[in-house]
């Protein structure tokens, strides 16, 4: 039976970027047996344009019933005056909250062709290979109370909660665990234990349930802001990195940078098994650069290629498209990001051509 791709493909790059990803669904459909249908849906601003809210119902129900959705990125300054709650990154929110994807899977690997795009010198990136496992759907980003209070006088207070459950941070913990298994069986897991009580929590709980269940982890434990600055100065030190919603989506971010540019990082959402996934690029909707054909795709398809692999069944076929990526880049084809001129119909017609 076909499986189905739900795709969102939201505002500023985002729709430039997954027009490459649906194109390279349907060269797997038409020429390597891949049965895929895919759907799309507004998603972020262009909903909120179209129906005032940044994701409808329906659209949330969709998510919720498809195989796998993918993403590419919401946001940008038409709607930075919307309410709180009525943002595009609100509808990001949303979604991750009701697919109740609370594993975001993030790796950050350099590709061959890339040890010298990076800002880093060649010998602190070549081959490097982290996967960060954030928490997604917890943590300061949900935390309640939250919200703006009017303290009278021209007076007024931010208010965001950091708080996580035990469940919280086991359920994601033993994602990283059992992940760690088909790689060098490294976890670091990263947290600010020395000034948060829900940090020393995360410590407590990640060490025991590696205690009760997992003894062949090599279990590390880092603060937050060090592994910052490791990660700069020698990240091969690292294979996993585990941590909450907030540094974990910090940390990548700097990671990014190791592989050469925020355009290549793709990342995965998951959740129970059997459940559907999110995948999405860890960029957002560049604004700057929106609308002149000029974005990186392969992050995006990178995504798509991790959906294959994670809910889609096709292990193979993701194989094969991060290969093509791979092979687009040792060929030469760069995006401007990256140092070239091609635009991003150029990389995606790049990788299609290699795919076989
Ligand atoms: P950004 O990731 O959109 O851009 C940061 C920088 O990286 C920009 O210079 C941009 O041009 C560049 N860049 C990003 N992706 C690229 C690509 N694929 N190819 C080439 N260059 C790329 O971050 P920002 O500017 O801080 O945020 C812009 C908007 O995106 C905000 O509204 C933010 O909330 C939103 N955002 C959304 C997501 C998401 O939807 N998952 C993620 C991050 C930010
Ligand atoms: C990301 C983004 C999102 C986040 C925003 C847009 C909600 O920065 O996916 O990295 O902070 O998780
Ligand atoms: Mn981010």
């Amino acid at each position: 039976m076909s499986k189905v791709l739900l795709l969102l493909p939201g505002d500023g790059i985002g729709p430039e970027v997954t027009a490459e990803s649906r194109r390279v669904v349907e060269a797997l459909n038409a020429r390597h047996g891949l049965d895929v249908v895919m759907e799309e849906a507004l998603f972020g601003g262009a909903a909120i344009d179209a129906t005032g809210d940044p994701i409808e119902e329906a659209t949330v129900a969709r998510a919720q019933a498809v195989d796998a959705v993918l993403m590419g990125a919401v946001g940008g300054p038409k709607w930075a005056n919307q309410p709180f709650d009525k943002r595009p990154e609100a509808g990001l929110l949303e979604l991750r909250s009701a697919m109740q994807v609370f594993a975001n899977l993030r790796p950050a690997m350099c590709f061959p062709a890339l040890a010298d795009a990076s800002t880093l010198k060649r010998e602190h990136v070549e081959g490097l290979n982290i996967l960060f496992v954030r928490e997604l759907t917890g943590g300061v980003y949900f935390g309640e109370p939250r919200g703006i209070e009017d303290l009278g006088g021209g007076e007024r207070r931010g208010v965001n909660t950091q708080v996580y459950t035990t469940t919280e941070i086991r359920r994601v913990a033993r994602v990283a665990f059992d992940l760690a298994k088909g790689r060098t069986g490294k976890v670091c897991s990263a947290e600010k234990s020395n000034v948060m009580e829900s940090g020393l929590l995360w410590k407590q709980e990640v060490q025991k349930l590696r205690d009760e269940e997992y003894p062949h982890v090599d279990l590390s434990h880092m603060l937050a802001d060090n592994t910052a600055m490791q990660l700069v100065k020698w990240p091969k030190q690292f294979d996993i990195i585990l941590t909450d919603n907030l540094f974990g989506d910090i940390l990548s971010d700097a990671a990014a940078m190791l592989t050469g540019s925020l355009g290549m990082l793709p990342s995965a959402a998951i959740g129970e098994a059997g459940k559907p996934g999110l995948y999405e690029p860890i960029h957002g909707s560049a604004p700057d650069i929106a609308g002149h054909g000029l974005a990186n795709p392969c992050a995006s398809i990178l995504s798509l290629a991790m959906g294959l692999r994670y809910s889609l069944g096709r292990a193979d076929l993701a194989d094969k498209v991060e290969a093509a990526v791979s092979k687009a880049l040792d060929d030469g084809v760069r995006t401007r990001d990256l140092g070239g001129n091609a635009t991003t119909r150029e990389m995606g017609d790049a990788v299609l051509e290699r795919l076989g």
